[in-house]
C-alpha cells in the first residue's frame, strides 16, 4: 500500500509538472501571438526579394526587450532560414518544417502548437509566427518572420526555479498529501480487516464444538493473513459438514440394521411360539400329556423370550431418549452383589461354575440408582455364567477407594477375540452371531449396561483374553456429588 501511494504521489507530481509547463506554453504562446506581427510591421525585412540583415539584427534586439526568451528568424516560403541575428555556427539546420507555422496562422489547432527549435532541431518549442510580403513584390507572400519562444534561455531559467522555495512547497505538500492518504488507507484496512478476523472468529467457533474434525482439506498450511485464515476456516468448516455428513449417513445405515435385527429377532421366537400352539390346535386329541406339556413348555419359553426382548429394546429405547433418568440415593452394595449372586446361584451351581463375592462381607454404599446398577450386574454376571465352562470360576469384587467405589465381575471362561472385543457394546452384536440366538442371547445385555453407566457418568471397561477369561470393570460414586 505504501508502495501504491508513493507511486501515485511521484506520478501525480510528474502530471503536476507537465501540466504546469503545458499551461505555461499555452499562456506564453498566446501572450506573444502578436509579437511577429508587430515585428514584420515596424520595417519592411525583405525588399526586392533581399534580406534587410541590419533591419533584422536590430528588430531582433528589440524583440528581446519585449521578451527575452525570443529568437528571430526570417524564413522563406518553403521554410529555408533566410536571416537570423545569431553567429552562423549555432544554426544547425538551414530549413525548418513549416506545417506548424501554417497551423499557427490559420489557428487550425488548439494552442500550444510547437515547432523547430533551428540551434536545437531535435527539440520543439512554442513560436510567434506572421508572414512577411515584399513590398517590391506583390504577389504573395515572400515568407514568414518565425520567432521560438522560450528557447534555451526557458530552460536555463526553469532550472533556477527548480530548487525553489515554491517548488518544495508543492514537493511538501505532495508528501502531506500522500502521508494522510496513507494514514486514511491504513485506518480504512484495519477497519475491514478487523470485520474480517471477527468473521473468522465466527466461523471457527461454528466448527469448535468438534475440535478432532478440524482437518482443513486443503486449507492454506501457514496462513499470511486474515483472509487465509478465513479460507481455513471455511476449509475447517466444510470439511467438518462433510464428516458430520458422512457420520449421519452411517447412523442412518446401522438405524436401518438395527430395524432388521429387531424385526429378525422379534420374528423367530414368534414364529417357533405360534408354530407350537397350531400344533396343539391341529393335534389335540391325538398328542399324550407328556408331549402337550413339552410343547407348551417351548411354547412359554418362547413368549418369555420375546417378552424379554421387548422389554431390553424398551429400556434402550428409553435410555436414548432421555426420559429414564436414574434416581439416585445410597444404598448398601454388598447388599445388593449378594442379592444378585444368589439369583444366580442355582444356574452356577447347575452349570458347576463357582460364584464367588470379594471381599464376601467388607460393607461397602453406592451413590446410584439401585435398580439400575442391579440390571448391570445381572447383565454382566449372565454373561460370565453363559460363557464359562463346566468347573470355572465367577468372581464379582468391590474395591471402595476415596472418591469411588470399583466393581469388576471377572470370569475364566472363554475369553472374547481381539476383533471382536471394541463391537461387543453394540446393539445386537454377538461375537457368535447366529449360532447364539438358540440360547436367548440378543447382543442388548452389554448395550443397555454401557448405557445405564453413562447415566451415571461413569464408564465401563473390558480386558479379556482368549481361552483365560473376561473381567468388565466400573466405578460408581460413593456419595452424592456436590453440583
Ligand atoms: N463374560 C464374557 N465372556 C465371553 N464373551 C462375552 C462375555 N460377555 C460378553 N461376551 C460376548 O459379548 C457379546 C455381547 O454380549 P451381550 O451381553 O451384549 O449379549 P448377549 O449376552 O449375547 O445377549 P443378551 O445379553 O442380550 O442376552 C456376547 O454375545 C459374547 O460374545
Ligand atoms: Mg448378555
Amino acid at each position: 500500500m505504501l508502495a501504491i501511494v508513493v507511486l501515485l504521489g511521484a506520478a501525480f507530481y510528474q502530471v503536476d509538472r507537465y501540466s504546469v509547463r503545458m499551461y505555461y506554453e499555452e499562456l506564453s504562446q498566446r501572450l506573444n501571438a502578436s509579437l511577429a506581427m508587430y515585428v514584420v510591421n515596424a520595417e519592411p525585412l525583405i525588399s526586392g526579394g533581399q534580406v534587410d540583415d541590419e533591419a533584422l539584427s536590430e528588430l531582433a534586439g528589440r524583440a528581446m526587450v519585449i521578451n527575452p526568451t525570443a529568437e528571430i528568424y526570417l524564413l522563406g516560403a518553403d521554410g529555408t532560414i533566410l536571416g537570423h541575428a545569431f553567429p552562423p555556427e549555432e544554426i544547425v539546420v538551414d530549413r525548418i518544417d513549416t506545417g506548424p507555422i501554417l497551423d499557427l496562422l490559420s489557428e487550425s489547432r488548439p494552442l500550444p502548437i510547437k515547432g523547430v527549435d533551428p540551434r536545437e532541431p531535435g527539440s520543439r518549442r512554442i513560436f510567434s509566427a506572421f508572414p512577411v510580403v515584399d513590398p517590391e513584390d506583390t504577389n504573395g507572400d515572400a515568407g514568414y518572420l518565425y520567432v521560438v519562444l522560450g528557447g534555451t534561455h526557458y530552460e536555463v531559467v526553469a532550472a533556477q526555479v527548480s530548487g525553489s522555495d515554491k517548488q518544495r512547497m508543492v514537493a511538501a505538500g505532495i508528501v502531506l498529501l500522500m502521508l494522510a492518504a496513507f494514514v486514511a488507507a491504513t485506518l480504512l484496512f484495519s477497519f475491514l480487516t478487523r470485520r474480517l478476523r471477527k468473521l473468522t472468529a465466527d466461523v471457527t467457533e461454528f466448527t469448535e464444538p468438534h475440535p478432532e474434525m478440524n482437518n482443513p482439506i486443503d486449507g492454506v498450511a501457514q496462513p499470511r493473513d486474515e483472509i487465509d485464515q478465513l479460507r481455513n476456516a471455511c476449509h475447517f468448516m466444510a470439511s467438518t459438514i462433510q464428516q458430520q455428513m458422512s457420520s449421519l449417513q452411517e447412523n442412518d445405515r446401522l438405524r436401518r440394521e438395527l430395524v432388521t435385527n429387531i424385526s429378525h429377532d422379534l420374528r423367530t421366537p414368534l414364529t417357533t411360539m405360534q408354530g407350537y400352539i397350531e400344533t396343539l390346535i391341529i393335534k389335540d386329541e391325538t398328542l399324550d400329556a407328556v408331549t402337550r406339556r413339552q410343547y407348551l413348555d417351548t411354547a412359554c419359553k418362547h413368549a418369555a423370550h420375546l417378552g424379554r426382548l421387548i422389554q431390553d429394546l424398551f429400556e434402550l429405547a428409553m435410555f436414548d431418549s432421555g426420559s429414564a433418568t436414574p434416581v439416585f440415593e445410597e444404598f448398601s452394595l454388598t447388599e445388593l452383589i449378594h442379592d444378585v449372586a444368589q439369583e444366580f446361584r442355582l444356574q452356577a451351581d447347575e452349570a458347576q461354575v463357582s460364584l464367588q463375592i470379594d471381599p464376601p462381607d467388607e460393607a461397602v454404599s453406592a451413590y446410584a440408582d439401585i435398580s439400575l446398577i442391579q440390571r448391570v450386574l445381572e447383565n454382566l454376571v449372565g454373561n460370565a455364567l453363559k460363557y464359562t465352562p463346566r468347573g470355572g470360576k465367577v468372581s464379582i469384587s468391590v474395591r471402595p477407594s476415596s472418591a469411588a467405589v470399583g466393581v469388576s465381575v471377572a470370569d475364566t471362561g472363554a475369553g472374547i477375540s481381539e476383533q471382536a472385543l471394541p463391537r461387543i457394546f453394540d446393539r445386537f452384536y454377538r461375537e457368535n452371531g447366529d449360532a447364539d440366538e438358540g440360547n436367548g442371547s440378543m447382543g442388548l445385555g452389554l448395550a443397555i449396561a454401557k448405557r445405564i453407566l453413562e447415566l451415571h457418568g461413569s464408564e465401563i471397561r473390558v480386558t479379556s483374553e482368549e481361552r483365560r477369561g473376561t473381567r468388565f470393570d466400573f466405578d460408581l460414586p460413593l456419595q452424592a456429588r456436590a453440583a
